[in-house]
């Protein structure tokens, strides 16, 4: 089963193709890397497969429900890390996990692994609006993870934080993949992507320009790592 099927998909804004046919499919379980420069196209594929945004051509499902005629079906499968999420202020971080779980009738034990996801301790009864970007990202993502999502798509969930808490946040991710969530994350460390990611595609000008899996696309490009890779198809490509 695939839990993401995307073929010969279009974005446009105004006249900008923003996507250019971009067919994917990424297998269910693991953790799957969308990786580009800043503009490639990693945040409208993103919203695409969350729904929020419609392609202008072509079709994207996931666990076989289409994201345009089916996206209600796709909504109650996926959680969506997007990539500038604000919080709300007033709400302590339990407050929020609290409101998750209301929202999709989970009961008092998924919101206590909430509480443990986002690892925030004592700070989870503070209010949002006090907290430091690391502690936003980390209560959002327990508020993803704790729903239990077939899918979670999750774009640049480690951005700005520091090494400690981007290693917890990867530790996280990995642990939840074993268990059984499907993971498309997008980032721009490739020691992360290296580190989380069983299969990756690079995005360029909103096209696909090489796609597999970490190693070999390193072995097959005659290069040392993922950094390496991605500076060579960047320089080959038009
Ligand atoms: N709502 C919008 N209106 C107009 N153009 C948009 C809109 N959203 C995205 N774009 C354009 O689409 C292109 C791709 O943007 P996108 O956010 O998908 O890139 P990205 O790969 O996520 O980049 P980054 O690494 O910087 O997050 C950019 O040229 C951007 O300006
Ligand atoms: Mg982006």
């Amino acid at each position: 089963m695939y839990a993401v099927v995307a073929e010969g998909l279009w974005r446009f804004f105004s006249d900008n193709p923003v996507l250019r046919g971009v067919s994917l499919a990424v297998e269910e379980g693991g953790v799957y890397g969308l990786i580009g420069p800043n503009g490639a196209g990693k945040t409208t594929m993103f919203r695409i497969l969350a729904t929020l945004l419609r392609p202008s051509r072509g079709t994207a499902k996931v666990f076989g429900k289409d994201v345009v005629r089916e996206a209600s079906d796709v909504r109650r499968m996926i959680a969506y890390l997007p990539e500038e999420a604000g919080v709300y202020k007033n709400l302590t971080g339990r407050g929020f996990l609290k409101m998750v779980s209301r929202v999709y009738g989970l009961g008092s034990s998924a919101l206590e692994q909430g509480v443990t996801i986002s690892g925030l301790g004592e700070d989870v009864d503070r209010r949002m609006g006090e907290y430091s970007k690391g502690m936003r990202r980390r209560i959002l993502l327990a508020g993803c993870l704790m729903v239990k999502p077939r899918l979670a798509i999750l774009d640049e969930p480690t951005a700005g934080l520091d090494v400690e808490h981007s290693v917890y946040v990867r530790k996280i991710i990995s642990q939840y993949a074993e268990q059984g969530t499907t993971f498309i994350v997008s980032s721009h460390n490739m020691l992360e992507v290296d580190y989380l990611c069983d299969r990756i595609a690079l995005i360029h000008r909103g096209s696909i320009i090489a796609e597999g899996k970490p190693r070999e696309l390193t072995a097959s490009h005659n290069v040392q790592n993922l950094e390496e890779l991605f500076v060579k198809k960047m320089g080959e490509a038009p």
